[in-house]
């Protein structure tokens, strides 16, 4: 197996203290100037100055040495959630929202959601890895090397099964770390238009059972909206989830403050995903029962809403994590770096925090923190090397890529 040591660079990592950051502590990163990182087995051994890391590395072989010529480098980014594995593009949609009609009227029409879960179903296995796949390289390119993906478009037993394979086909098929969530409650399904409990019959007495049976999920997450699902039958549907074996999340108070972000407070959610709506007491109940905010400011952008309150839960002690949502309807965006932009120049949130936001935080969000997220050794060697000096350069150089190099486990992979 090879070392690697990988120097001149500004290194600007968390370290992680074991839990998600948050509070004062939220922006807290360590910056190491003329930094090094050596690696062994695709893991960080050692990070700091290079003559540090030399001198702590001597009598070790290194097989390789790649200058990275100053430039910044931060942990791989983590997005803690994601809808990309989908079949087809709402273009039409987006004109449509543009010109007034509303996201959820869209649904409410037989559109949005449930557009998509036609699609799905329709497709072919390959059709659905396909555009899966190249959703994810995007994500990849853009400095993702952890990515969570949802299901939620089949919304029946065998297509939510199938999406599920397909996303585990991109964890074997990609250099990514891919977490799967189980959202078979994205919508209520269109034959159970008139009975929805019904359909949360359907989610708990056979999905949740079969997902869990499969062992092909991790979590299981829920749209709690109005006109979705509400809070008791969000509640009915995560509880059977954590008889089943599976983790929580809940997209939460996203257009409605309905109390979702009360039922993960309640529940003890990993995380609570939106929050655009949510009500201060509600946030309160988060920060003391520790439940990450999986904030999605590019949504709030493309639904040209009012961004969630970040600032104000950080100061509430909520920890925060930064994902994209990226999904055909209320946010096509697989870039990270957007995201970063937007949660700095939108949210308040400094680049310290943002950058926790969207690598540490996010990896706790889909239960990997232990494992990524951060430059600390025994992690993933997966890291960014920017197109600039500093994190700054994610919200200052706005509109392109600023991620100049990718690497997972110590390998260049973008
Ligand atoms: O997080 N809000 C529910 N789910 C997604 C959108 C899915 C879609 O429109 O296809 C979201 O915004
Ligand atoms: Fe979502």
């Amino acid at each position: 197996m090879t070392t690697k040591l990988f120097r001149n660079a500004r290194i600007v990592t968390p370290q992680d203290p074991g839990a998600p950051l948050r509070g004062a502590d939220q922006g807290k990163v360590r910056e190491i100037e003329g930094g090094a990182l050596l690696c062994r087995h695709g893991l960080v051994d050692r990070v700091g100055e290079e003559a540090e890391v030399r001198e702590a590395a001597k009598g070790t072989e290194i097989h390789e040495e790649v200058d990275l010529g100053g430039r910044c480098v931060i942990p791989g980014f983590v997005d803690p959630h994601t809808h990309l594995c989908f079949a087809a593009r709402r273009e039409e949609e987006f004109r449509l929202r543009l010109e007034g009609t509303p996201y959820l009227e869209i649904l409410r029409r037989g559109g949005g959601i449930l557009s998509s879960v036609r699609s799905v179903r329709s497709a072919s296995d390959e059709e659905l890895f396909e555009t899966t796949l190249g959703n994810a390289m995007s994500a990849l390119e853009h400095g993702t090397t952890t990515v969570e993906v949802k299901s939620g478009y089949g919304l029946d037993t065998e297509t939510e099964l199938r999406m599920l394979r397909v996303i585990d086909r991109l964890r074997r098929e990609t250099p990514l770390d891919v977490a799967a969530t189980f959202m078979g409650g994205h919508a209520v399904a269109e034959d159970y238009r008139d009975r929805p409990d019904q359909f949360v019959d359907l989610l708990c007495g056979e999905m949740i059972p079969a997902v869990a049976e499969q062992g092909i999920a991790r979590f299981c997450d829920v749209f709690c909206e109005e006109g979705v699902f509400s809070v008791d039958q969000s509640r009915r549907i995560l509880l059977a989830a954590r008889a089943a074996g599976l983790e929580l999340k809940i997209h939460a108070d996203e257009v409605h403050d309905l109390g979702g972000a009360g039922l993960a407070a309640e529940l003890g959610t990993v995380s609570a995903e939106h929050l655009l709506a949510a009500s201060e007491p509600n946030l309160k109940a988060m920060a003391e029962a520790g439940v990450i905010a999986a904030l999605l400011p590019a949504t709030a952008y493309s639904l040209r809403k009012p961004y969630a309150p970040g600032r104000r839960m950080v100061e509430l002690g909520v920890p925060v994590a930064l994902a994209t949502d990226c999904n055909p309807g209320s946010c096509f965006c697989e870039s990270m770096p957007f995201v970063f932009g937007l949660g700095v120049m939108h949210m308040g949130f400094s680049l310290e925090e943002a950058l926790v936001a969207s690598t540490l935080n996010a990896a706790y969000a889909i239960g990997l923190g232990h494992r990524v997220g951060s430059l600390d050794p025994g992690k993933s060697a997966d890291f960014l090397v920017l197109d600039g000096s500093t994190p700054a350069i994610l919200a200052y150089h706005a509109g392109v890529n600023p991620v100049a190099e990718v690497y997972k486990r110590a390998e260049w992979v973008a």
